[in-house]
């Protein structure tokens, strides 16, 4: 684990996992300065972050966006959102996590954001992660992993992911294949344990017809506000 968690927040009974998502969006805030502006991910987590922002009335230029669904919320709060610019630097870069390790890795893209939300995480000063307890794992891999691909190379890493003795999938949206912002595929991997995020992020970002993996670990995580039974637990790393 990183720095010893410090409760900053109390709650005093048991909270659902929604409630642990919002209260998390909303201490989120701290983190956010006025005059500057916002990356902004994506996710049920994420939403209550737009929410909180767009009602505290905090001043800020506009946001960044990884994802057209969070585009949309941030336009329908009124929120300015821009292109990433070239040399742009962002104060902040806000998002959820499917999981979260105790160095900070994560694995993202339950939402099939995850090449947007890489990228606009690359250009942020500080990584602040959102999640309820359910997120917090010793080692990755318990959730499927989602990779971005090419759509024709989906057999070809479907065979790769067979022998590291990993299960891949097409992502489906009823019938057929869910197509991302950019056009692309998802696969979700079943029956991996990343114990090196870092080696693993840079081995299968190297697979011909990978776009992006769903390892965050050279964008790890500066921050994690994690929600609990006892409050918000503010981990650095
Ligand atoms: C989207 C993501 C999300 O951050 C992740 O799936 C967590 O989502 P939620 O906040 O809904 O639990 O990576 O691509």
């Amino acid at each position: 684990m990183g720095s010893a968690p410090k409760g900053d927040y109390r709650v005093s009974s048991p909270l659902t996992q929604d409630q642990l998502k919002a209260l998390v969006g909303q201490a989120a805030l701290s983190h956010v300065r006025a005059g500057t502006w916002v990356g902004v991910g994506t996710g049920s987590t994420v939403n209550h972050f737009i929410d909180a922002l767009a009602a505290s009335g905090v001043s800020i230029l506009g946001a960044v966006s990884s994802s057209e669904a969070s585009t949309q919320r941030l336009l329908g709060h009124g929120i300015v959102v821009s292109e990433l610019k070239g040399g742009q630097t962002l104060d902040v870069y806000v998002d959820g996590a499917d999981e979260i390790d105790p160095r900070g890795n994560m694995i993202k893209g339950g939402g099939a954001a995850l090449t947007r939300e890489k990228i606009v995480a690359s250009q942020a000063q500080r990584f602040v992660c959102i999640v309820d307890e359910s997120k917090w794992v010793e080692v990755l891999g318990h959730f499927p992993l989602p990779l971005e691909v090419i759509p024709m190379a989906a057999e070809v890493l479907i065979e790769r992911f067979k022998t590291k003795g990993a299960q891949a999938r097409l992502r489906m949206k009823g019938e057929t294949p869910l197509v991302t912002d950019n056009g692309q595929h998802i696969l979700d991997v079943w029956g991996l344990k990343i114990s090196e995020p870092l080696a693993f992020e840079d081995e299968v970002s190297q697979w011909p017809g990978v776009i992006t993996v769903g390892v965050f670990a050279h964008q790890r995580a500066n921050v994690c506000l994690m929600g609990t039974s006892q409050g918000v637990k503010t981990f650095e790393f």
